[in-house]
């Protein structure tokens, strides 16, 4: 079996003095039996990455371009660059870019397509609104993220899948295991089913992972890790659910 994946997403959150001193915290006391993927803002990759110690842990951005390597895109940021700076994965999809950026399924498809194009790990993020929910539809829902965000040509190769389930992210309210299973085993079978080298393929959860219930949730079939917001900003938490993970 793989070793977990535990990625902090910070979000637009931290500056250069506050990130290196949790960087260095995390790197100097993460266990290697568990992958940890730290993923600030972009403008503080490379400082960060250069930290003493830094190189036990991986890196990634929160997005990347659709837009195929340089050009004149104002405000944009490849793939190349974010593989030439240094960092391997870069998380796609997430539920504040679509619901803020209006991103799509189809960009998000355009994006990853990008990222495998430069040999990134795509961590690809789908997840329900409460409404979908409720409305007993989040399993056809995620599935149809699936099927749309996902290029017609991928493969499981360098693809991590986040299932963040949209009521849950920063609300303090997470899944239940129950329904964590039912949606991770939605997914292992969809990628099974319909991609080449699904294997390697990593599951996360999202949404209010803490310290406090991240045992619980790695203990979920299908749950190979976890996609972690506000608690990957405090040191002693990140550290707590990256020791869950071992
Ligand atoms: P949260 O965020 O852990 O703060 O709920 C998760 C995410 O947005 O990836």
């Amino acid at each position: 079996m793989s070793k977990k994946l535990v990625v902090g997403n910070w979000k637009m959150n931290g500056d250069t003095k506050s990130g290196a001193a949790l960087v260095k915290e995390i790197a100097s006391k993460a266990p290697p039996s568990v992958d940890v993927c730290v993923c600030p803002p972009a403008i503080y990759l490379q400082s960060l990455m250069a930290l003493e110690g830094a190189g036990s842990l991986t890196f990634g951005t929160q997005d990347c371009s659709y837009h195929s390597r340089y050009g004149a895109y104002t405000g944009e940021i490849s793939s190349a660059m974010i593989k030439d700076a240094g960092a391997s994965y870069v998380i796609l999809g997430h539920s504040e870019r679509r619901q803020y950026y209006g991103e799509s399924n189809e960009v998000v498809s355009k994006k990853t397509l990008r990222a495998h194009e430069e040999g990134l790990n795509a961590i690809v993020c789908v997840g329900e609104t409460l409404s979908e929910r409720e409305a007993g539809i989040h399993t056809s829902v995620v599935i149809m993220q699936l099927m749309e965000s996902l290029p017609p040509s991928v493969s499981g190769v360098n693809l991590v899948v986040a299932y963040e389930p949209v009521w849950a992210i920063g609300t303090g309210k997470t899944a239940t295991t129950e329904d964590i299973r039912e949606m991770h085993g939605v997914i292992r079978r969809f990628v099974q089913e319909k991609l080449d080298n699904p294997d390697s393929i990593r599951i996360l959860y999202g949404g209010s992972v803490k310290a406090e219930n991240a045992a619980e949730i790695f203990a979920v079939e299908n749950v190979d890790g976890a996609l972690v917001g506000g608690a990957s900003l405090k040191a002693d938490q990140f550290l707590a659910i990256i020791d869950a993970a071992k």
